[in-house]
């Protein structure tokens, strides 16, 4: 063993150890830390104004603002337990590889585990509170376990690399969370916080087990993986197309104006490009995640994936 190979071996399992100390130490409760006997405020935002992008649609209301904003928190709590389905069967798979050796990185994945079905479970109350109290006609249109399926038959590294941008930008929300914005519902700002906290552990096993990953494949499988997740993120975005399309239904259904075809395209186009900054653009841009996919790809591969991702950044930054 060179003495690169032993710091890795040496420093792995320390990182492992960490994040079991720090889950630990922030453990929360749904009921006892996040709801705590709350509901849900109608009368505030759901999403803080930096990921709902709302302000080109100069023709609505406030309080169609404000209904803008509750759609799409209760499409975020349910995207969230959409991609957390896939996310923590893949971190009971590649936990396999730890069932025999390093029991501290097994007991990091099956707290990541535990987290994320909780997780799971705090979003389907959110959804239920949320549907309690908006009008009927919300519809959800992916299904977890269909999806899940199609990712899980992608490469283990894509899937990973997707899952790390993904806890990645779970922080980048948090952050767009905290300012003193009273008009921004308590209970969502503490959705934000809370989840942060462990997505912060997760984040950093996702990159482990990534980089543990990549550590066995050829070139020629890494060039597919890198095709894989290209389609990965396809997926996402042909999933972004489809809710913008049916959470603009809905708020023209709902919402206190009649608005010309033009206007519904408006809303619809807003829609999307606020689902794809949500759930594509600001995790790519977290610089952690450039900088680790960089250094496991060619330039060539880089290249590729920029190409990929061009239409959704052009459309996202548009006016
Ligand atoms: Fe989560
Ligand atoms: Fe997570």
């Amino acid at each position: 063993m060179n003495d690169a190979e032993q710091t890795v071996s040496v420093a792995r399992p320390s990182q492992y150890a960490k994040t079991i100390e720090a889950s630990k130490r922030i453990r929360w409760d749904i009921d006892k830390d996040v709801i705590r006997g709350r509901d849900f405020d109608f009368s505030k935002k759901f999403l803080p104004d930096g990921l709902a992008r709302l302000d080109q649609l100069d023709f609505l209301s406030e309080p169609d603002k404000r209904l803008l904003s509750q759609i799409q928190g209760r499409t975020y709590a349910n995207l969230f337990g959409l991609v957390e389905r896939f996310i923590n069967a893949k971190v009971l798979e590649v936990g396999r590889d730890h069932w025999l050796g390093d029991q501290v990185a097994l007991e990091a994945l099956v707290r990541f585990s535990d987290e994320e079905l909780k997780h799971q479970k705090l979003f389907r109350i959110l959804e239920q509170m949320m549907a309690a109290g908006m009008p009927f006609g919300y519809t959800f249109v992916p299904e977890p376990d269909g999806v899940a399926g199609f990712v899980l038959g992608k490469s283990t590294w894509s899937v990973l690399a997707l899952t790390c941008h993904i806890e990645l930008f779970t922080q980048k929300h948090y952050r767009e969370s905290i300012d003193a914005d009273e008009n921004l519902s308590a209970l969502w700002k503490d959705v934000f916080l809370f989840h942060w906290k462990e997505e912060s552990q997760h984040a950093i096993l996702d990159e482990l087990e990534w980089i543990r990953e990549d550590a066995k494949l050829t070139p020629q499988a890494r060039d597919q993986a890198v095709t894989d997740l290209i389609e990965l993120v396809g997926a996402v975005d042909a999933i972004l197309q489809m809710q913008s399309a049916a959470d603009a239904a809905y708020f023209t259904a709902i919402g206190g104006h009649t608005l010309s075809d033009a206007n519904q395209a408006r809303v619809k186009d807003a829609l999307l490009k606020a689902y794809r900054w949500q759930y594509i653009v600001s995790g790519v841009q977290e610089p952690h995640f450039g900088k680790t996919l960089g250094s496991l790809i060619t330039p060539a591969q880089g290249e590729r994936i920029a190409q990929a991702l061009a239409p959704v950044l052009q459309h996202v930054s548009a006016h």
